[in-house]
C-alpha cells in the first residue's frame, strides 16, 4: 500500500482531468458545502484532510479547527479575500492560488465591460430583440466613443497591466494608473502614475483593479464619486466590498456617472432585491473575469499542481505570499 497518499477535500467540483491527476496520488473527497445534500460528506472529511482544493468559499477559525491536519488550501482563484490570512499563517498552512493564467481573460472582460457600457452594447441588442427597430437609431441611442480616451486604473498588477496594454495599442487611450509603488511612465508616455486624486479626476473610465484588503474595503465611496469627471464611466471588475456600493448608487441616481459595468458584488450572488440589478445605468456580470472554457481549466490544473507539489514537499507554482 502506498503510505504517501494524503486525504484531499475537494470544495468545488473540478475538471475530470484535473481530478483523474489528484486521485493518482491521493484520495479525493469531492463535497461542495454550498451544494445541498453536500455539505455532511463535506464536514465529514475535514478531521482528515491534509490539502482543500476549491474557491469562491470563506473559511474561518471554526473551519480550521475542524481540519488540524490541513497542510495546505489551494485556491482556484488569484484573489485570495476568502482566506484569514492571519489565522492560516498561526496554523502553518500554506496558502496557494493561480496567478497568472487568468490574466488575459479577466482584462478581456474589464474591456467588454469598457466598451459594452460607453457603446450601450446590451441597450441597443435589447432594442433590436425587442423589435423596437424600426427606423434609424438616433441620439437617444448614441454611445460614446473609447478610443482617444483616458482610462484610469486603480491597481496595477498583472491585471492592470494587460488592461493598460489593450487600451494603448488596440484603443489608442492614454493611461493614467494609481497603485501603491507607482513605476516610471511606460509606453513612451502613455501609460502614467499618478495620485489616486488625479487618476479620479481626470480620466473618462475608472477601472478598479485591486486586490480587497484591509487597506482597500470601501476605497471608493462618495469622495471619490464625487472626484470623477462629469459623464465618467466606473467598471469593477475586482472585487465588490473595494466599493461603497450605496455610494456608486448616489453617484449614478444623483451624481454626474454615466454608467457603471460590475461584474463583482459586496454580496455574491447579487440579491434579488440588490437595486444594482436592474438600475438602468448598470451593467451586472456574474463575476466571469475569469470565466472561460481555457482559463477555467488552466486554474484548477494549476490550483492541483500546487496540492500534488506541496503534498510532496516541493514548491508549489504559486503560494500566496502576504
Ligand atoms: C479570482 O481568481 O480571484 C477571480 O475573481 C476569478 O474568480
Amino acid at each position: 500500500m502506498n503510505t504517501n497518499r494524503k486525504q484531499v477535500l475537494a470544495f468545488k467540483e473540478l475538471p475530470d482531468d484535473q481530478l483523474v491527476r489528484l486521485r493518482a496520488e491521493h484520495d479525493v473527497v469531492v463535497a461542495d458545502p454550498r451544494v445541498p445534500g453536500q455539505e455532511d460528506a463535506f464536514r465529514q472529511a475535514l478531521p482528515t484532510a491534509h490539502a482543500m482544493i476549491g474557491a469562491s468559499y470563506r473559511f474561518d477559525d471554526a473551519l480550521l479547527d475542524a481540519a488540524p491536519h490541513l497542510q495546505v488550501v489551494s485556491s482556484v482563484s488569484v484573489g485570495v479575500d476568502n482566506y484569514p490570512l492571519a489565522s492560516l499563517k498561526a496554523r502553518g498552512i500554506m496558502l496557494c492560488h493561480t496567478p497568472g493564467v487568468l490574466t488575459e481573460s479577466v482584462a478581456d472582460l474589464y474591456f467588454s465591460l469598457i466598451l459594452a457600457t460607453s457603446r450601450r452594447i446590451v441597450e441597443l441588442a435589447r432594442h433590436v430583440r425587442e423589435g423596437r427597430w424600426t427606423s434609424n437609431i438616433g441620439p437617444d441611442l448614441f454611445g460614446w466613443d473609447v478610443h482617444g480616451k483616458t482610462l484610469g486604473i486603480l491597481g496595477y498588477g498583472r491585471i492592470g497591466q494587460a488592461v493598460a496594454r489593450r487600451a494603448v495599442h488596440g484603443f489608442g487611450m492614454q493611461v493614467l494608473y494609481y497603485t501603491r509603488t507607482p513605476a516610471a511612465a511606460t509606453e513612451g508616455g502613455r501609460v502614467m502614475p499618478a495620485s489616486l486624486d488625479e487618476v479620479l479626476s481626470e480620466s473618462d473610465f475608472v477601472v478598479v483593479v485591486l486586490p480587497l484588503t484591509d487597506k482597500t474595503r470601501g476605497l471608493i465611496g462618495p469622495r471619490e464619486f464625487a472626484r470623477m469627471k462629469p459623464g465618467a464611466i466606473f467598471v469593477n471588475g475586482a472585487r465588490g466590498a473595494i466599493v461603497q456600493e450605496d455610494a456608486l448608487l448616489d453617484a449614478l441616481d444623483h451624481g454626474t456617472l454615466r454608467a457603471a459595468g460590475l461584474d463583482v458584488f459586496a454580496r455574491e450572488p447579487l440579491p434579488p432585491d440588490s437595486p444594482l440589478r436592474d438600475h438602468p445605468k448598470v451593467l451586472a456580470l456574474p463575476h466571469a473575469g475569469s470565466a472561460t472554457h481555457e482559463t477555467r481549466h488552466a486554474m484548477a490544473e494549476m490550483a492541483v499542481s500546487n496540492v500534488l507539489l506541496a503534498l510532496k514537499g516541493r514548491r508549489p507554482l504559486a503560494v500566496f505570499e502576504a
